[in-house]
């Protein structure tokens, strides 16, 4: 079996365990829900043409500028048990170069001898240049009332050094490539309570929940939704979140268990997603609704 199959086929075990457990814990039966309907003839509902709308006016002074700057500062001085900044963190175009890393993530990285999206990266670099702990950065990853986490507010600036510029996620190097297939598989399985998949939402052009328009993730015009004004502000409860934070959220509607902060998983996916949105043009940390 190639590496890429068997790397697959570990993860899907993984998740087919967990999901098989995680059923038997849920009391709803199996295909309980029915996948949300394909919307009628027009692809965007009135509110979401509104929001849209909206969106623009907002993002002239958006709240995602506030995060930024936080962001800058913490790259910028000098933290952690050992005292330092992130400016030597590399993020695929060299130490410190943030101009167009943004745009060029997913991608490997030898030093670790991983794929990782700009937040694994980040941590990556605030474990091994400052000293902090992985565990317990992923104790708290994501924003609430009380706080946003200081990966979010970097990830944040960084995303901001790409804005305008085109999304190139790099394909050359195997493990790119296995990420990609890897993503591919796991966005395409179906298990857990509902028998859901990503696709099962997200693998068709005109699906609904509610007023929430679905993008369909698989293609290549909408996948740019995976990419476009994330990380986002979320007027929602006004806070800022990170892809990391969308992908868990769902994993939750998809009856899935939670996945690991930062982890391969994640980095699959969204190798998978943003592969698909290359040569979109980037607009820079957003706000969602
Ligand atoms: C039960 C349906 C459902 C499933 C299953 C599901 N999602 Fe979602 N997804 C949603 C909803 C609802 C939203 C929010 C849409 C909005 O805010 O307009 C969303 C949003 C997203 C977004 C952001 C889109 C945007 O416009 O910013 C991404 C990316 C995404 N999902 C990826 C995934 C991935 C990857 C999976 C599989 C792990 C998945 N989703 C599974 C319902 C689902």
């Amino acid at each position: 079996m190639s590496s890429i199959k068997l790397r697959a086929v570990v993860a899907l075990t993984g998740l087919a365990l967990a999901c098989a457990a995680h059923a038997q814990q849920a009391a709803a039966p199996k295909k309980a829900a029915a996948p949300p309907g394909k919307a009628a003839a027009e692809s965007k509902s009135a509110i979401t043409a509104e929001f849209d709308k909206f969106r623009e006016v907002m993002e002239d002074a958006s709240p995602a500028e506030l995060f930024e700057a936080k962001g800058e500062e913490l790259w910028k001085t000098r933290r952690g048990p050992k005292n330092a900044s992130l400016e030597q963190c590399d993020l695929g175009l060299g130490p410190g170069v943030l101009k167009g890393a943004y745009v060029g993530m997913p991608r490997y990285f030898a030093d670790a001898d991983q794929v990782m999206d700009v937040e694994r990266r980040i941590v990556h670099c605030m474990v091994t240049l400052q000293g902090y702990k992985a565990e317990d950065l992923a104790k708290n990853p994501f924003s609430s009332e009380a706080s946003t986490p200081d990966p979010v507010s970097l990830v944040t600036y960084v995303a901001g050094q790409s804005r305008g510029m085109k999304i190139a996620i790099p394909q050359k190097h195997p493990r790119e490539r296995e990420a990609y297939n890897v993503g591919k598989a796991i966005f395409n399985y179906r298990a857990g309570a509902w028998d859901f998949s990503c696709a099962s939402c997200h693998g068709e052009e005109g699906k609904r929940i509610r007023t929430q328009d679905l993008p369909n993730l698989s293609s290549k015009k909408e996948a740019i939704r995976a990419f476009q004004s994330w990380p986002g502000y979320r007027m929602t409860g006004g806070l800022m979140h990170t892809l990391q934070w969308r992908m868990n959220d769902c994993f939750r509607q998809q009856r899935f268990p939670e996945p690991g902060y930062a982890s391969e998983t994640i980095a699959d996916l969204l190798t998978y997603m943003g592969v698909n949105a290359n040569g979109h043009v980037y607009k820079g940390p957003g706000i969602k609704r």
